[in-house]
C-alpha cells in the first residue's frame, strides 16, 4: 500500500488537522503517522476509546528502540494504538529532544510505510525545510501533499518548498489550501501563483478553515461532525487522494465490492 505525506512550508496551516480528518474519512485500512519532530499533538488533542488517554509512551520512540531487530508491519503496529472512533496512530515523539533517540530511523520508516501490507500511511510531517530530520519520510512518499492557508506569506513560503522538493523526488505533488468555503478568488490565486511556477502541481484541492469541524479534532467538538463544512470539504478530497496511491490490487478489491455496472 502508500504512504502519503502531509506537511507544510511555514506557519502552522492545519497539517495535523488535515491528517486527522484525512484519516477518519479514508476508504482503506490506513495508519496515521506523527512524524512531526517538535513533538506530537494527537497524544494531547484526542483520545483512546471510551475517552481515556492514549498511551505517550507507545509511538515513534518506542518503535525506533524496538526496530534495532528490524522493521516491518508487526513490529510498527506493535507500537501504533487506536483513537476514539477507531483511527489506528502512530504517536511522535513528546517533544524535540526525543529526536536524536531516532537515530538512522526515518529513511528505513519511510521505506516501509511505503509498502505495508496493512494499509496506507499518513504522516503527518509538520513543518519541514532542507535540514528537517524527518526529510526522509516525504521523500519516501508516493504523494506528497503541502498544506498552507490562501495568504500571501504561506503562498510564498509554499512556492519555494515545492520547488525544492520538486528538484528532489519523482513523487506526485499535491497542495491543500486550507480557507474559509466563501474565500473562492483567494483559493484561485493560489491556483494562478502554482500554474506560473515550472514545477507541475497537478492536483490541488481546497479544505474548509471551519472551526466548528476543526474543534472535533482537538477533542473540543459539540453537535454533528460530520454535518460540518470541514467534513464536507474534506470527503471528496479524501476519496480523490485514496484513488491517486491506490495500487491494482486496491483497485481490484473496489472493483469486486461495487461492480462497475452496478455502480
Ligand atoms: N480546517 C481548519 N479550520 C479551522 N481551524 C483549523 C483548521 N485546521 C486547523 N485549524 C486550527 O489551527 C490550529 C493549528 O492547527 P494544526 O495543529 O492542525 O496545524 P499544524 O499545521 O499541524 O501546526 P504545527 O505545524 O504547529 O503542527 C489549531 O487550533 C486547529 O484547530
Ligand atoms: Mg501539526
Amino acid at each position: 500500500m502508500a504512504l502519503v505525506a502531509l506537511a507544510s512550508a511555514k506557519g502552522s496551516p492545519g497539517v495535523t488537522t488535515a491528517s486527522l480528518v484525512l484519516g477518519a474519512l479514508w476508504p482503506r485500512q490506513v495508519l496515521l503517522a506523527e512524524c512531526d519532530p517538535s513533538g506530537s499533538d494527537v497524544a494531547i488533542r484526542m483520545t483512546a476509546p471510551g475517552g481515556t488517554p492514549l498511551n505517550s509512551d507507545r509511538g515513534l520512540v518506542s518503535l525506533a528502540a524496538a526496530s534495532r531487530k528490524g522493521l516491518g508491519d508487526e513490529v510498527i503496529l506493535a507500537h501504533g494504538q487506536q483513537l476514539d472512533g477507531g483511527l489506528d496512530v502512530l504517536l511522535g515523539v513528546r517533544s524535540p529532544e526525543q529526536v536524536g533517540g531516532m537515530g538512522g530511523l526515518w529513511h528505513p520508516l519511510g521505506l516501509t510505510f511505503n509498502q505495508m501490507q496493512f494499509g496506507d500511511v499518513l504522516a503527518d510531517c509538520g513543518r519541514i525545510s532542507t535540514t528537517s530530520p524527518q526529510l526522509p519520510i516525504v521523500y519516501s512518499a508516493r504523494l506528497i501533499v503541502l498544506v498552507c492557508s490562501a495568504t500571501g506569506s504561506s503562498v510564498a513560503h509554499l512556492r519555494e518548498r515545492l520547488a525544492a522538493l520538486a528538484s528532489q523526488v519523482d513523487a506526485q505533488l499535491g497542495v491543500v489550501v486550507v480557507a474559509d468555503p466563501k474565500q473562492r478568488d483567494a483559493v484561485k490565486q493560489v491556483w494562478s501563483v502554482l500554474d506560473a511556477m515550472s514545477v507541475p502541481v497537478r492536483h490541488r484541492w481546497h479544505l474548509a478553515f471551519d472551526p466548528v469541524g476543526a474543534a472535533f479534532f482537538e477533542g473540543r467538538g459539540h453537535g454533528r461532525l460530520a454535518k460540518t463544512q470541514l467534513i464536507r470539504s474534506a470527503t471528496d478530497i479524501t476519496a480523490e487522494m485514496a484513488a491517486l496511491v491506490a495500487s491494482p490490487q486496491d483497485l481490484d478489491m473496489a472493483e469486486a465490492a461495487f461492480p462497475l455496472g452496478e455502480r
